[in-house]
């Protein structure tokens, strides 16, 4: 592979960018890659291999944002390409029943301790979504309790709090502000929303004992991954458990974000947590759009054609393409070494940042351990809660230095409530590269 240089030419970029404003809102199809994130305007990227990808410029980057964590097998996987290659000349989908499905499903199962049987979604979003519609029917209660900073989606209800905000605005712990993060939602929707901080053991009991009996659902990310990497403190996931058991709450964890990437049953296995609905994505399709809901059948089989059925259609679930790269992903995924060499990857990367923080003497911490981290630019020892990144992450520090980065051949997302993700496909190599960019970033920074 060429050196990575520090010349970057952005005008191709910056063309394709100028001409995306005509027809394209903002010129993107999601903000969180448009100039609200990158000051002098997105990359575009044209191509990836393994660990690296090319701009429209032919600036290559070792790409440490991996697709907000889908690419766990890195771009272009040779068995992936392959697999999609084949299911697409034998024809992409027929909504209908495939045999790619239940292959994809008998996976799945083997590998996430809770999943008596799955069901299969398009995304993230519409997991949580369905998630909780189960999760309502099965309790026939409608209230749900979200916490502070956790991202579910963009359904409406999950729109509470999802965003970073100054600390002045989020109101006392014990009754936080409720901020919603998109216009157009009625404000009736978030009624039913209990709002709680995480990680915080003594609020989760009063809340739980104040509305415990009125809710359907708790929903928690098992690792809070949309204000960084925030792992819960010793005890509080069990916890959580123990006190929705206690209510008579169903437990949905959404490892979207974590799933396929800690173990191959996800932070439920990690932790030994079992919850009563849990929902994933990203890592899942390896690149290709799909999300999942699994759990209990008690549970799911609610889905089953009745007059009294919780509904869930859709022309692309299932999609046979995609199912046919799910199953070829979470066979390697089964191989012995891909986690030990995910965690020894990350690791690396985890003590080579601290050590070139420490030696450039600069207030910086990385959170997390093996294949996601994040970075913050604070004062404090740890960042435990929503609250704590709001009034102690210095997230402009951090993207001037991650736009630095940019500048030196390491792709990342300037946004902090992002994470550093590792793949299958990142090397020893490319832990070096991103050491040796962060230690000349870290002599720029400002
Ligand atoms: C924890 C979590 N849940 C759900 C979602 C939604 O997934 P998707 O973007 O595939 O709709 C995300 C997306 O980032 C997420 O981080």
């Amino acid at each position: 592979m060429a050196p990575i240089t520090a010349t970057r030419d952005r005008t191709r970029s910056q063309k394709w960018f100028e001409r995306a404003q005509h027809s394209l809102v903002e010129g993107v199809n999601s903000p969180s890659r448009g100039n609200a994130v990158y000051s002098s305007g997105p990359l575009f990227l044209e191509r990836g291999s393994s660990s690296h990808v090319w701009d429209a410029d032919g600036n290559e980057y070792v790409d440490f944002m991996m697709s907000f964590g889908a690419l766990i097998q890195g771009h272009a996987h040779p068995k992936l390409v392959a697999v999609a290659a084949e299911a697409m000349a034998e024809g992409s989908h027929f909504a209908a029943a495939t045999s790619a499905e239940v292959e994809a499903a008998e996976r799945f199962r083997r590998m996430v301790p809770s999943a008596e049987v799955v069901r299969f979604t398009n995304t993230g979003s519409e997991a949580t979504m369905l998630a909780l519609r189960l999760a309502r029917a099965h309790t026939g209660r409608t209230r749900f309790l979200k916490f502070e900073g956790h991202y579910h989606g963009w359904y409406d209800p999950f729109l509470l709090n999802a965003h970073g905000h100054p600390a002045e605005q989020l109101g006392p712990l014990e009754n936080p502000a409720r901020i919603p993060d998109s216009e157009g939602i009625p404000p009736a929707t978030f009624d039913d929303v209990v709002l709680a901080p995480w990680n915080d053991i003594a609020a989760l009991e009063r809340i739980m004992q104040k509305h415990g009996r009125e809710l359907a659902a708790v929903i928690t990310e098992p690792i809070m991954a949309n204000m960084g990497c925030i792992l819960p403190r010793e005890g509080y996931l069990q916890r959580l458990r123990e006190l929705t058991r206690e209510y008579g709450v169903l437990l949905i964890l959404d490892e979207v974000v974590t799933g396929f990437r800690y173990a191959p049953g996800g932070c439920q296995e990690y932790y030994g947590i079992q919850p009563d609905i849990s929902t994933f994505g990203k890592a899942l399709g390896a690149g290709f759009p799909v999300g999942a809901v699994t759990g209990p059948r008690s549970i799911l089989d609610r889905m089953r054609w009745s007059d009294h059925m919780v509904l869930h259609y859709g022309t692309f679930n299932g999609h046979r393409l995609t199912m046919k790269v799910v199953a070829a992903n979470l066979d390697l995924l089964s191989r012995n070494d891909a986690y030990s060499n995910l965690h020894a990857v990350g690791d690396e990367a985890i003590a080579g940042l601290r050590e070139v923080f420490r030696r450039r003497n600069l207030n910086a911490i990385v959170q997390g351990f093996g294949p996601m981290f994040q970075i913050y630019f604070t004062e404090r020892d740890a960042i435990h809660d929503y609250r704590d990144y709001c009034a102690y992450a210095d997230t402009a520090r951090y993207s001037r230095f991650v736009h630095l980065l940019l500048e030196r051949g390491i792709y990342m997302t300037p946004s902090n409530g992002l994470h550093w993700i590792i793949s299958t496909a990142h090397t020893k190599a490319d832990v070096a590269a991103l050491i040796e960019a962060a230690d000349h970033a870290c002599a720029r920074l400002t």
